[in-house]
């Protein structure tokens, strides 16, 4: 059951982890969907909230800190402006952009946290906890890694397995290990505080049960939650990278990140109407960090936004989020008594790059900071792609091929061509000025109440979470106007003089299409919609119903909306990535140990040689081997050698080699072969000649 006309949206997209840069498997999966949702909401006048942020505090911040040296705090401050920044950029329409780190959310954190321990909600309970001895630290979540019990993966963290998505706890791991030293932990007693959700569960699962409306992918999470049986959830942790837990005599433990996190939505929409409100007597809104969208925010009572129930509490998240945002979240909430719970969380799946899971250890990924400086200005094209291929219903793939043709066969050859013909031909034959139909034909209104139709499905889809529905609608309602050009052919026509009111009409028709274009694009592409707009000298107002340019309005100048992305642009792109598989896999190869030392009399032994390759070819039926005829200096001779991978017999007539050349001879493949071929292995395995760096005679002799 979801609310029904509801009086205002509160809009949140999850608070990312402030340890690293966005990238496009982030913006797919939540940040992208959010800001379509919310621009399309504020199109249509709705009262509606955007807020989020990052999240400042748990063991990812941590580790990272310690991996590069620095402090959490250090690390948080960086992320936390470069995120916020390429969000900016990017056009997410974020009303507020905050952090957990703040003190006003170190105090609601603590203040929910309080009500529910005075509430006696927790149980307080001491338990075994993995502890570092050589660290001196108790270990949780992301501390420890070990065995997943369900899918063997071996990388699996204390709080979840990345690889099969199962929700874990430090004590069910296999061969568990902490992260801090590699050791293997010891159990230590230490006192925390539950959230009983097995007592929970009742309520819990008639809440979830009132939603058979959110989308499949979530419903079968959660249900899959409740089915295996909740259990009881520690909200503190050992650790002092965190808010503190608000209670005498409780020294070095923190609120777990997963409860104070989600209440940042709580707290950052009460900032932001601080903030607005504070504006409103002293008319300045200094804060960097908020960008209010006033028209569209009609109170100023923030708890209006958290508790009145005709508010539409929307969430969201990636697919990783679902039972922190489905089940634990909401349990708080309910515990808590006050708030509301949240009407919808549409998750999406996950965005893969080219065939690979993105992954921030390996630099597999397009990050959103480099794209915004590689192809500054193109936003909306890597928008509309990601949009267009959002993984929605399962796990997608970007690739820069697909980036490519999106662009240059969608949005130049179907929604730019269009909108250029339309404003190219009404400047050449109307000086820009709307030109008047006279009387319209059937079909001709036909094609404008069509207009009508399209701007219901789009909007219909976007409330639906179906965004790549509604984008492909917009595209459809280009094509039917690039169909229409193309049918009526106005350049044609205007060459006869009787046919000069058909091309009035057909011009007129397409003017419109073009309008409404540039008001449906607007969640999707605002900046090319703010650009078509000023070239339409169109304000793109608040409305439910399509737009009419009149008769007689003056239009600026046109100017392409889309240029074709070059294949040279691309190559650099896919270069660049394999640029990063290629260091992973050489940072993956492991050096040879070190032999044990010789003496100079066994090196002495061997008698190494400069030589020439005069004959090779391929040993028949074997993949590796090679037989090479080669001048030694003392005599010509036969060798065997398995570089058939690595070398094509033409490639290396005449080419000087080292021969080790009394190697004892022995018959491979029924070939004698006398003596060995130096090659060097490198640490992936390929082999290369060693050869000297000058031409020698054949026979100079290696030492
Ligand atoms: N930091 C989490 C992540 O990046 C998301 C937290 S969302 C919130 O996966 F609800 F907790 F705020
Ligand atoms: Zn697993």
């Amino acid at each position: 059951m979801t609310l029904t006309n509801p009086k205002r949206y509160t809009v949140t997209a999850a608070l990312i982890y402030a340890n690293g840069p966005i990238h496009i498997g982030h913006l797919a999966g939540c940040y992208l969907p959010a800001d379509i949702y919310v621009r399309y909401l504020r199109a249509i006048g709705e009262d509606v909230v955007f807020v989020s942020g990052t999240d400042e505090h748990g063991v990812p911040i941590t580790i990272k800190a310690k991996k590069e040296g620095i402090t959490p705090q250090q690390v948080v401050d960086k992320y936390y402006v470069q995120i916020k920044d390429s969000f900016e950029q990017f056009g997410i329409s974020f009303d507020i952009y905050s952090r957990t780190s703040h003190q006003a959310h170190h105090e609601e954190s603590q203040a929910f946290f309080r009500k529910l321990y005075d509430k006696g909600a927790f149980i307080e309970e001491t338990t075994d906890q993995y502890y570092d001895e050589k660290a001196q630290q108790f270990l949780s979540d992301r501390y420890i890694v070990g065995t997943c019990p369900v899918c063997a993966n071996e990388n699996a963290y204390g709080d979840q397995c990345e690889k099969c998505g199962s929700t874990l706890s430090p004590l069910e791991l296999k061969n568990p290990r902490s992260v801090l030293s590699g050791e293997k932990p010891v159990l230590r007693k230490t006192k925390n505080w539950y959230l009983p959700l097995d007592v929970m569960q009742p309520k819990i699962e008639e809440f979830v049960n009132q939603h058979p409306e959110w989308k499949t992918n979530v419903v079968g999470q959660c249900q899959s939650w409740l089915k295996q049986g909740l259990q009881p959830r520690a909200m503190t942790r050992d650790l002092d990278w965190g808010v503190k837990v608000p209670l005498t005599d409780v020294d070095g433990k923190v609120l777990y990140v997963w409860f104070d996190a989600p209440i940042g939505y709580i707290t950052f929409t009460r900032e932001l109407f601080d903030q607005i409100n504070k504006s409103n007597t002293d008319n300045t809104l200094t804060n960097s960090n908020i960008a209010p969208h006033l028209n569209n925010i009609k109170s100023n009572n923030w708890e209006k936004y958290w508790k009145d129930e005709h508010t539409k509490l929307v969430h969201f998240i990636g697919k990783d989020n679902i039972v922190f945002h489905c089940i634990i979240f909401p349990a708080m909430l309910q515990a808590e008594g006050s708030f509301i719970l949240p009407d919808n969380v549409p998750a999406n799946e996950f965005m893969n790059l080219e065939g690979d899971k993105i992954s921030t250890s390996r630099n597999w990924a397009v990050w959103l900071h480099e794209y915004l400086q590689e192809f500054p200005d193109k936003q909306d094209v890597l928008r509309y792609t990601l949009c267009a291929n959002a993984p929605e219903t399962k796990d997608n793939d970007f690739t820069w091929k697909d980036f490519q043709l999106r662009n240059n066969s969608e949005l130049v050859a179907i929604l730019g061509n269009f909108v250029n013909r339309t404003l190219v031909l009404t400047q050449k034959y109307y000086d820009q000025i709307v030109p008047s139909p006279l009387e319209l034909s059937h079909e001709n209104k036909l094609i404008l109440q069509s207009i009508e139709t399209f701007k219901e499905n789009i909007g219909q889809a976007i409330l639906g979470f179906k965004f790549r529905d509604a984008l492909f609608e917009l595209m459809n309602l280009a094509r039917m106007g690039n169909k229409f050009l193309q049918d009526n052919a106005p350049w044609k026509l205007i060459t006869e003089e009787e046919n000069t009111d058909k091309v009035r009409q057909i011009l007129f028709v397409s003017i419109q299409i073009c309008a409404n274009i540039a008001v449906e694009m607007e969640p999707f592409m605002p900046f090319t919609a703010g650009k078509l707009a000023n070239m339409m000298n169109l304000e793109l107002h608040k409305s439910k119903d399509i737009i009419l340019l009149e008769v007689g309005h003056v239009m600026a100048e046109p100017h392409l909306l889309f240029d074709k992305i070059e294949d040279a642009a691309i190559a650099e792109q896919v270069a660049k990535l394999e640029a990063s598989k290629a260091a992973n896999e050489s940072a993956n190869l492991k050096i040879n140990e070190a032999k044990p030392a010789v003496n100079f009399d066994d090196f002495a032994k061997m008698d190494i040689r400069v030589a020439t390759i005069l004959e090779a070819e391929k040993v028949p039926k074997t993949q590796k081997l090679l037989k090479l005829t080669l001048d030694t200096g003392l005599d010509t001779r036969t060798v065997v050698s398995g570089i058939a991978e690595y070398y094509n017999p033409d490639d290396i007539l005449g080419k000087q080699v080292c021969l080790l050349a009394n190697l004892a001879p022995r018959a491979i493949k029924g070939i004698m072969s006398q003596g060995m071929i130096l090659m060097a292995e490198d640490l992936d395995g390929k082999l290369s000649f060693v050869s000297p760096v000058d031409l020698k005679s054949n026979g100079a002799v290696i030492s």
